[in-house]
């Protein structure tokens, strides 16, 4: 198993390992969900492309003889310092837009590999004082790899959909 920076020539193969997974991966703000399922995809493929042309250095695919087996699509938010924005809010950061792991490939730490990866190149290459990220409460695997094994805390609880954690 190999894990390397994604490329867009990747997109195919990521949305293909997504696609398995749906729809506990890729969070609602994103889906806006009462689309036709044709029209979601092509939204998703569409904003995998602008993250990988914008942060190359942030997402990552873990391949298995040539097959993408799982990735990481990640991105860095800006500061922002409007009216009202929150402390936190006000300094570099990065935000974990989407990850995951196809079925067969589970539990050998794939993802625990694919998060580091994307969160030492956001440290490094882009001084991130954080990471963010949002998720299902029921998402029981999901939260326990951010909270018990990579040491995430949860920020704030949506009431109609997730965790967001930092
Ligand atoms: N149950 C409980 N804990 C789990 C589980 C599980 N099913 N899966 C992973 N973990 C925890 C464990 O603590 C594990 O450590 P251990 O194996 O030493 O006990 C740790 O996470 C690391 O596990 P990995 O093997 O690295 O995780 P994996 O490669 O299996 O991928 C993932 C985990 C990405 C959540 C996978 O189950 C998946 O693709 N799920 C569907 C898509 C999804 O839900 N993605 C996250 C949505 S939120 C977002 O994208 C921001």
């Amino acid at each position: 198993m190999n894990i390397r920076q994604a490329r867009v020539e990747d997109l195919a193969g990521m949305q293909a390992c997504n696609l398995h997974n749906l729809p506990e991966n890729y969070t609602m703000k994103y889906c806006g969900c009462s689309l036709p399922r044709p029209w979601v995809l092509s939204f998703h493929g569409l904003l995998d492309l602008y993250h990988a042309l914008t942060w190359p250095s942030l997402s990552y695919v873990a391949e298995d003889n040539g097959r993408i087996v799982g990735y990481i699509l990640a991105k860095m938010e800006e500061p922002e310092e409007h009216e009202g924005t929150e402390k936190h809010e006000q300094v570099p950061h990065g935000h974990v837009t989407s990850i995951s792991v196809l079925r067969s490939y589970r539990r050998l730490g794939l993802a625990k590999k694919l998060m580091l990866q994307s969160q030492e190149a956001m440290s490094t290459i882009y001084r991130a004082a954080y990471v963010s990220l949002h998720v299902r409460k029921s998402n029981r695997a999901a939260l326990s790899l951010y909270r018990d094994t990579l040491g995430f805390t949860v920020k704030s609880i949506e009431e109609k959909y997730c965790m967001c954690l930092s």
